[in-house]
């Protein structure tokens, strides 16, 4: 492809013009992708009036992108490896015909389901390959997929789809992960009681439980898609069409559904991809995330395909059903590029060199990690003792706003760092800015992460509330996208992440809002007042502590903490439950009532020290209570 960088000179250039010329920059590239009708203009819309658009005018399907476009060369080639939960049980492949089949079949299942362009449907499913073809199908007849993870609740699940209202679920009857068995169709039935616009129940049969089926609602996959049609003609969607709605935590209120669309969310994600990973037609790429979150939606699914390679889906977990068997993995289907996340690095280091030693890992040419802030101690048993001191690693930072990377090292193209992202792709303009909404310039400097202009991938919206866009992400500082995350520039302009600066707790590269666990703690009869933080943890990155008010006539302390951790698993689902909980009499708030969650923040984390100034609080002496109490 033209537009994959090869040298650092290259990087330097391209990131000049996409500067200087993007409507040429962007024009160039978008054109070397498949159109029904190519766009009339390239960019449109700014941060100010936050109404971006890209590549208006255009209409295309991205699952031709993704599918048709390889079938005459690549047709036979592998587009998908499934991995199954189970290390003997048979791995499936998949070509670029046969997928393209399956996703036909099951669109034209969904289109005589009832489901229509504009449609959202929601998918609640374990990591199996009807997973990625579900999404591809929906995006076929230009419904919008919602995908929500599997590991959350019931109550999570039936909030997300009545926020969109969508009007078909696909599930599971079950989906295996690890030891675990868990029952996604009875946990989508307990959901499905207070979602009044789901009018029917796809299920995909995979772990054989004992389901119930509503009669009129429920339909099993394989007696619908079995006898689908097997071509399917792609919807023409304009390049600004929703292409899917994903849930994702902030600092405040419930979790926002943030709005991806067609085309420049299939640009960014295959442009970046190609340039990050440094892939090439034989290469056979790993993503090891769930595609309940967005790495799973861009690099597991779309980004891939889109570029025609191979991609591999695992359906386990690292650790099951031994510490070996990620690299076991690699070793079986000659994984070249591999991602993952810091969290699965970190636990599995502790596990010993000699499972990785014992595999034979020569196919890896490119590692990489997402999610979380990367530790130097990690970084580098990644890339000693997985990749052999002979793979780059790429560590790249986005978030499910960007659509895809942001800023990375280019694998052997541009220079890496342990723990640092390093440098911004093509196209990506930050600013580093102080609480007071300064710029800071040159090198060697620290600030809040901000980009100062659109790039193709940006999501549009949130789901039917732009105000609530805007002011998440446009109010901080005018005219800029806010981050939320901290950032180091170093005397070689190289940038490092250095965590959120919001209330948001990133627990093993998954977003929680703090006051989303409140809010669920609160639920609790025995619960008077919380306040959570984060921490850092050894493995997960943060921890999650809760400092708590209760009612003391339940006396038994730890009765009331197993009690608070149903209820936040009831709310919300088991990766949000606190890891350390405090019981205390009162918390440390201001005289106009503001709890200094700065205070919290030290204690949890041990730095009892050197508080800061206390003199503004009501009551000083809590922070003794506090201090001495620390789980
Ligand atoms: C937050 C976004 C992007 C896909 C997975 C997470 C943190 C992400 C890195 C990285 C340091 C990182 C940030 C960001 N983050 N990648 N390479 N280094 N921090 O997506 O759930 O939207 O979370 O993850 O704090 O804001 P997400």
């Amino acid at each position: 492809m033209f537009w994959q960088i090869k040298s650092y000179e290259e990087y330097q250039n391209a990131y000049k013009k996409s500067l200087s010329e993007p409507e040429e920059f962007w024009g160039e590239i978008a054109k070397s992708f498949q159109w029904k009708k190519e766009f009339d203009s390239v960019q449109s819309g700014d941060f100010k009036k936050v109404d971006v658009k890209w590549f208006e005018g255009g209409i295309l399907n991205i699952t031709e992108n993704a599918l048709d476009r390889h079938l005459e060369k690549r047709g036979n080639h592998t587009a998908l490896i499934f991995e199954p939960n189970e290390e003997n049980s048979e791995t499936k492949k998949y070509t670029f015909q046969e997928l393209y089949t399956e996703v036909c079949k099951t669109a034209n299942m969904l289109k005589s389901s009832g489901v229509k362009k504009g449609d959202r449907v929601c998918l609640y499913m374990s990591m199996v390959p009807e997973l990625l073809i579900s999404l591809l199908a929906c995006a076929r007849i230009g419904a919008v997929h919602t995908v929500v993870f599997g590991g959350f609740s019931a109550k999570a699940l039936s909030d997300r789809i009545n926020d969109c209202e969508c009007s078909l679920l696909i599930t599971n009857d079950g989906g295996f992960r690890g030891e675990k068995t868990i029952p996604l169709k009875e946990i989508a039935d307990e959901a499905l009681k207070t979602c009044p616009s789901i009018s029917k129940v796809i299920i995909h049969r995979r772990t054989y439980s004992d389901i119930s089926l509503q009669n009129g609602r429920d339909f099993w996959w394989h007696d619908l898609q079995s006898s689908a049609a097997s071509e399917c003609p792609a919807e023409p969607m304009q390049s600004e069409d929703p292409l899917f709605i994903l849930y994702t935590s902030g600092s405040t209120g419930k979790p926002k559904g943030v709005v991806h669309t067609t085309a420049g969310y299939m640009v960014w994600g295959a442009y970046t991809f190609r340039n990050v990973f440094q892939i090439n037609d034989k290469s056979i790429y790993w993503c090891s995330a769930d595609i309940g979150w967005v790495t799973g939606h861009t690099y597991l699914t779309y980004a891939p395909l889109i570029n025609g390679i191979t991609t591999v889906m695992f359906e386990g977990v690292p650790n099951y059903p031994h510490p070996g068997r990620f690299w076991n993995v690699i070793e079986k289907h000659k994984v070249s590029h591999f991602y993952t996340a810091p969290t699965a690095i970190r636990a599995l280091m502790g596990q010993g060199d000699h499972w990785v030693e014992r595999a034979e890992l020569s196919s890896l040419k490119v590692l990489g990690t997402v999610g979380e802030p990367i530790n130097e101690e990690a970084w580098i048993w990644y890339h000693d003792i997985v990749g052999r001191k002979k793979c780059p690693v790429v560590d790249t930072w986005w978030q499910t706003e960007t659509g895809g990377i942001m800023i990375s090292n280019l694998a052997g193209v541009t220079p890496m760092k342990p723990s640092y992202a390093t440098l911004p792709l093509p196209g990506v303009e930050i600013v580093l800015k102080n609480d007071k909404g300064t710029d800071l310039t040159g090198n060697n400097i620290e600030g809040n992460l901000c980009i100062k202009r659109s790039w193709p991938g940006i999501a549009r919206t949130v789901f039917r509330d732009h105000d609530r866009f805007k002011q998440t992400y446009f109010s901080t500082y005018e005219g800029y996208y806010f981050t939320g995350d901290g950032c180091k520039k170093d005397e070689n302009g190289l940038y490092r992440i250095t965590g959120r600066v919001d209330d948001v707790i990133n627990v093993s590269g998954h977003r929680i809002g703090t006051a989303e666990v409140e809010d669920a703690i609160d639920l609790n009869p025995h619960v008077i007042e919380s306040a959570v933080v984060g921490y850092p943890h050894d493995i997960k990155g943060q921890g999650i502590y809760a400092f708590l008010i209760c009612d003391q006539t339940l006396l038994d302390q730890e009765e009331i903490k197993k009690s608070i951790l149903k209820t936040v698993t009831q709310q919300i689902g088991p990766i949000a439950k606190p890891d350390k909980i405090q019981i205390v009499s009162g918390l440390p708030k201001t005289r106009s009532g503001k709890i200094m969650r700065r205070i919290l923040r030290k204690i949890a984390s041990g730095e009892t020290e050197n508080l800061g100034d206390t003199s503004t609080l009501l009551d000083p002496q809590i922070v003794e209570e506090l201090k001495e109490g620390k789980v």
